[in-house]
């Protein structure tokens, strides 16, 4: 049972794929797929909006079933930025590795001088899964709690990863092994609450 899942970051593709292999479920990326088209607008204001755009758009082209997600980093000294917008905070960048790069250097900018208490963030992931029609099935979201580093540490991961601090782990999510941050991340929680609801829908993909 193949399911798409409406992402070309194949650090995503990855780790949901790591998540759903317990249920006997193959995620496929949007590269694996013809006839994907072209990428939707994702102009909506939360992460749950964005997600359901991505869904429908792709379950149209492409006559699959879809899985999408919307993700991002919510730093409360910035009140919940970068948010929705966290691929492109910078602004800057050719190609996801130069965006990252730039996108962790303004986080370190604009908490410049601010005191590690005041330094809490979490990850936030919304998930939405259409049938082939378009039509929506499921929603849901998780969260992972962290507090923002004063530099990069790890090389594990993608994104904001090397600087997302893990208290109770004294380590970076990019420090993690993967498949301890999948147990612990945003998307894994997030998916884990629909993951009984998937199994059963399986057979349909
Ligand atoms: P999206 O592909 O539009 O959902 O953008 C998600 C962005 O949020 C990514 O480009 C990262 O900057 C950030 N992000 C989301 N999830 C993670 C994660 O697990 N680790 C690090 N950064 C993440």
């Amino acid at each position: 049972m193949k399911l798409l899942f409406a992402s070309t970051n194949p650090h995503k593709v990855r780790e949901v794929h790591a998540i759903l292999r317990t249920l006997r479920i193959e995620v496929i990326g949007l590269d694996a797929v013809e006839h994907a088209g072209r990428e939707p607008v994702e102009d909506g204001d939360t992460f749950a909006a964005n997600a359901r755009i991505k869904a429908v758009h792709y379950a149209r082209a492409t006559g699959r079933w879809c899985l999408a997600d919307d993700s991002g980093l919510a730093v409360d000294a910035l009140g919940g930025a970068p948010g929705v917008r966290s691929a492109r905070y910078a602004g800057v960048g050719e190609d996801r590795l130069e965006r990252d790069l730039a996108n962790n250097a303004r986080l370190l900018r604009e908490l410049e001088g601010t005191p590690p208490a005041d330094r809490t963030a979490r990850f936030v992931c919304s998930m939405c899964l259409a049938d082939a029609t378009g039509t929506v099935v499921a929603e849901t979201s998780g969260s992972m709690q962290g507090v923002i580093a004063c530099e990069p540490r790890g090389h594990n991961g993608f994104g904001y990863d090397p600087l997302f601090v893990l208290p109770q782990f004294g380590c970076t999510s990019a420090e993690l092994p993967p498949d301890k941050k999948n147990v612990l991340s945003h998307r894994g929680d997030a998916l884990r609450r629909i993951a009984r609801l998937i199994r059963e829908l399986a057979p349909l993909f």
